[in-house]
C-alpha cells in the first residue's frame, strides 16, 4: 500500500532481512516469505550482493491490449476540471493591464492589491466582512497550507485532520515532520464530540478541516455545526485551517445562500484557505489565505524563506475572472451537475454493488465498495486504462479499503467509459483465481 500510495518510491533500498526482522519483531523466516511474496507481486526486486529495492508492479508485463488501454488512460485520480473558455479572454484583458505593473520590481509578497480586493469581496458576498489586508495570495491552496504549517507546527507536533481527508494535506503534514491525528467522519458528517476529544487528548497545534464539500466525501457542514466547531476549537485553544477549495461548486443551490463561512463564527480561531483551482483552473496555481491581521504579518515574513510572491501575470488573470464570476460559475455548476449525474448513473449500471450518496457539491463520488478491494481495483484498473486513487490514500495509516474516490471532472462519454473499465477491473478481481493480471501483481490471500 505504501508503494501504491507513492510513499515508498520505486528504487528505494530495503534494509537487510536481519534488520527488518529486528525492527518488526518478526522471525527471519517470516520476513523472507513476505519478501518473496512481494517479489512475486512485482513490488520488490533483489540481486545477490545488492540487496532488495522497491519496484512498481506491472513493468514489463503489459500485453498489447493493456498498452493500448494505457495510451488512452482515463485519469480519475485528479479531481480538477479543465480551464473554462472564459480564461482566454481573461488572459487578453490581463495582458492589457500588465504595462501598469512593469515599472516596479514585481515582488508582491501579499499579492496584488486588485486581486486581494476581489478575494475579500468573495468573502463579503458570502456574508463575512473581510479587509483586503487580511488576504495573502499564494501559489495554490496547497502552498497556503504549507505556509501555515511552517508557521504553526513543527517536527513532532500533532495536526488533527478529518478521515478521510485530502491526501496532499497528509503529505504536507508529514513533510513538516508533524503527525496527523485522524478523526473519523461519519456517514452523516462530522462527529464534533470525537473532534473535541481528539483536540483534548492529543493537544495538537492545528486542525485541518473542509466543511464545504469535503474532499473526498462531498459532505457540507451545516451552520449549527460550524458554530459548535468554533466553540470546540476555542475551548481547546486550537486554531483550524478551514480549506474552502470547492466552496463555489455547490451543485444543488447558490453557494451565496449556503451556510456562512466558518470564520464568521470566530475569526480568532479560523484561518481560511481558498483556491482558484476548482472553480477556475488548476494551471493558474493560485490560492489564498484569509486570516487575522496579526497572523498575516507573520505569514508574510515567514514566506520569505520559501518564495517571494506569486507571479504577477496569473494574478491579473484571476483578478479578471473574479471581476464578474457569476456567469462563469453558473455554467460551470451546470456542467459539473451533468457529469456527476452521468457518472452516478454509469456506476449504478456497471458496478451495481457500489453505493454512494449523491454529493451536493464538490467534484467526487465517494463510493462504498461491496468488498475491501479498493487498492486492488486501483492497481488492476490501470491495466484497463483508468487511473483512480484508492481509499487508503485518504487515510492517515492506510485502510479505507472499502472506499474509492471517483471524480466526475471528465466529459460525460469518458466517465461512462471509465465506469465500464472499472467494472472490467472488478470482474478481473472477482476472477482472481483465474486472472493472470491479478495473479501476477496482487498477492491474493
Ligand atoms: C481540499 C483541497 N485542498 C487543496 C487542494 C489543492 O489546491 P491547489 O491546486 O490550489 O493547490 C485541493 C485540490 O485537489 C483540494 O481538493
Amino acid at each position: 500500500m505504501l508503494v501504491l500510495d507513492g510513499r515508498l518510491a520505486a528504487g528505494t533500498g530495503l534494509p537487510a532481512e536481519r534488520e527488518l526482522a529486528r525492527a518488526l519483531n518478526a522471525s527471519r523466516t517470516m520476513i523472507a516469505a513476505a519478501l518473496e511474496q512481494l517479489r512475486q507481486a512485482g513490488f520488490v526486486a533483489s540481486r545477490r550482493g545488492s540487496g532488495s529495492w522497491i519496484t512498481l508492479p506491472g513493468k514489463g508485463m503489459s500485453t498489447p491490449v493493456e498498452l493500448e488501454a494505457r495510451s488512452r488512460m482515463l485519469d480519475l485520480a485528479h479531481a480538477a476540471l479543465p480551464a473554462p473558455r472564459e480564461l482566454v479572454a481573461a488572459v487578453d484583458a490581463a495582458r492589457a493591464q500588465l504595462p501598469a505593473y512593469l515599472s516596479d520590481h514585481g515582488y508582491h509578497q501579499r499579492g496584488l492589491a486588485v486581486l486581494r480586493q476581489r478575494v475579500a469581496r468573495h468573502y463579503e458576498r458570502r456574508g463575512l466582512p473581510t479587509a483586503q489586508d487580511q488576504i495573502v495570495i499564494t501559489s495554490g491552496a496547497q502552498h497556503a497550507f504549507a505556509l501555515v504549517l511552517m508557521l504553526l507546527a513543527g517536527p513532532g507536533d500533532r495536526v488533527v485532520v478529518e478521515q478521510p481527508t485530502y491526501p496532499n494535506t497528509l503529505n504536507a503534514i508529514r513533510a513538516a515532520r508533524a503527525l496527523p491525528v485522524p478523526v473519523a467522519m461519519t456517514d452523516e458528517g462530522w462527529d464534533l464530540d470525537a473532534l473535541d476529544a481528539a483536540l483534548r487528548q492529543s493537544a495538537p497545534r492545528l486542525a485541518f478541516l473542509q466543511p464545504d464539500f469535503q474532499n473526498p466525501t462531498g459532505l457540507r457542514m451545516d451552520a449549527g455545526d460550524r458554530r459548535r466547531l468554533v466553540t470546540v476549537l476555542r475551548k481547546n485553544r486550537v486554531p483550524a485551517v478551514i480549506d474552502e477549495t470547492t466552496v463555489e461548486l455547490d451543485l444543488e443551490g447558490d453557494p451565496l445562500d449556503g451556510p456562512p463561512p466558518t470564520a464568521s463564527y470566530g475569526d480568532d480561531a479560523v484561518i481560511s484557505i481558498g483556491s482558484a483551482s476548482k472553480a477556475y483552473w488548476g494551471g493558474l496555481r493560485l490560492g489564498w489565505i484569509r486570516s487575522p491581521l496579526e497572523l498575516v504579518h507573520r505569514l508574510v515574513s515567514a514566506r520569505s524563506a520559501i518564495d517571494l510572491g506569486t507571479p504577477v501575470f496569473e494574478q491579473l488573470v484571476l483578478a479578471e475572472l473574479l471581476a464578474d464570476p457569476e456567469p462563469l460559475l453558473r455554467r460551470r455548476r451546470l456542467e459539473v451537475v451533468e457529469r456527476r449525474d452521468a457518472l452516478a448513473a454509469a456506476i449504478g449500471e456497471h458496478c451495481p454493488g457500489w453505493t454512494f450518496r449523491n454529493p451536493a457539491g464538490g467534484l467526487c463520488l465517494w463510493c462504498r465498495l461491496d468488498a475491501p478491494v479498493s487498492t486492488r481495483i486501483a492497481v488492476v484498473a490501470e491495466h484497463f486504462g483508468v487511473r483512480v486513487a484508492p481509499g487508503s490514500s485518504f487515510a492517515v495509516y492506510g485502510g479505507l479499503e472499502r472506499w474509492l474516490r471517483l471524480p466526475y471532472t471528465q466529459p460525460v462519454e469518458a466517465l461512462r467509459d471509465a465506469a465500464q473499465r472499472l467494472s472490467s477491473a472488478l470482474s478481473a478481481i472477482g476472477d482472481a483465481e483465474h486472472s493472470s493480471i491479478v495473479d501476477d501483481i496482487i498477492p491474493v490471500a
